[in-house]
């Protein structure tokens, strides 16, 4: 631990944290967790804001974890802010912060490999090979390490939601998961660490993206599936600057895809990926209780 001018305790490796935590523990407190790999925006502070809701302890780790990348230039180009991010962190509230370097998370190389079935298939995992991988590792580390009683993480990355779901269920990590809302700016575009490799006039670009989908949203009681993608496309295609890479429409929770609008029922999710300026983007929008009966 690091003495700090400020009350959020700061944290680089895992004994000290660990030891920190299981006083909390003792004390019978709840901890909450928001796993973030840094450049913090407003849809990182609405987690740390509701873990404050609903937890005693609130402890934030940023770590930009070099697995999860199948692009080396993504990597490399991933925005690291951490003097800023800890400023953001303390003002909204967060308690802990955890902020550890690659020898710390990964002191000897792992040949561990997580199998995800057919979300590993679809969307991101078709487009991003070995990138949910990644994210199951380091999300392990994190949980064992925090062992938190709450973990939250932002709908925007909706199939790694599912993903972490999966690891949670499956290797019965005593944590319940928190799903929260997606943060926009004011012309739709979804928060995003990204976005601040783009400037204003591809932003605005990226902001067709949503448009797209709720487009497409409008679209769902009285069209078929091939009919709203088509839609989608050639909205997109007229929009100079959006490459899009995928536009799926799935069932919310499993991400299975649909294929057959007027037979679904339940939670529906539309979701997207494209690049813009080069930078890859995703968003989704998520309709709860679907069905055309
Ligand atoms: O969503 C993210 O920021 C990352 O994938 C996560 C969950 C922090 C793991 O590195």
């Amino acid at each position: 631990m690091q003495a700090t001018t400020t009350s959020m305790l700061h944290f680089y490796e895992i004994s000290p944290l660990q030891n920190f935590l299981w006083q909390v523990r003792k004390e019978g407190k709840k901890i909450g967790f928001v796993p973030t790999m840094g450049a913090l925006h407003e849809g990182h502070l609405s987690l740390i804001r509701r873990c404050k809701q609903e937890n005693d302890v609130v402890v934030c780790s940023v770590f930009v974890n070099p697995t999860q990348f199948n692009n080396p230039e993504d990597l490399a180009k991933y925005p690291r802010t951490l003097e800023k991010d800890a400023q953001m962190l303390e003002k909204a509230g967060c308690d802990i912060l955890f902020a550890p370097n690659e020898n710390v998370m990964y002191p000897q190389k792992t040949t561990l490999n997580f199998y995800f079935g057919h979300l590993e298939n679809v969307m991101e995992g078709k487009f991003r090979k070995g990138h949910f991988n990644g994210v199951a590792l380091v999300v392990s580390k994190l949980f064992h390490i925090v062992q938190p009683h709450r973990a939250y993480f932002g709908q925007k990355d909706l199939q790694q939601f599912a993903i972490i779901r999966t690891l949670v269920q499956d290797l019965m990590f005593p944590v319940e998961l928190v799903r929260c809302p997606i943060v926009r700016e004011a012309n739709g575009l979804a928060m995003s660490s990204r976005n601040q490799r783009l400037n204003a006039e591809q932003q605005a670009t990226a902001s067709h993206l949503y448009k797209a989908l709720k487009k497409a949203e409008t679209m769902l009681a009285e069209n078929s599936v091939k009919q709203i993608q088509k839609s989608v496309k050639e909205y997109l295609l007229n929009v100079r600057g959006i490459e899009l890479e995928y536009f799926e429409i799935a069932d919310a929770n499993t991400l299975q895809i649909v294929e057959d609008l007027t037979s679904f029922q339940g939670d529906l999710a539309l979701c997207i990926a494209a690049y813009v300026a080069g930078v890859r983007l995703i968003d989704n929008i998520v309709i709860e209780n679907f069905s055309r009966k």
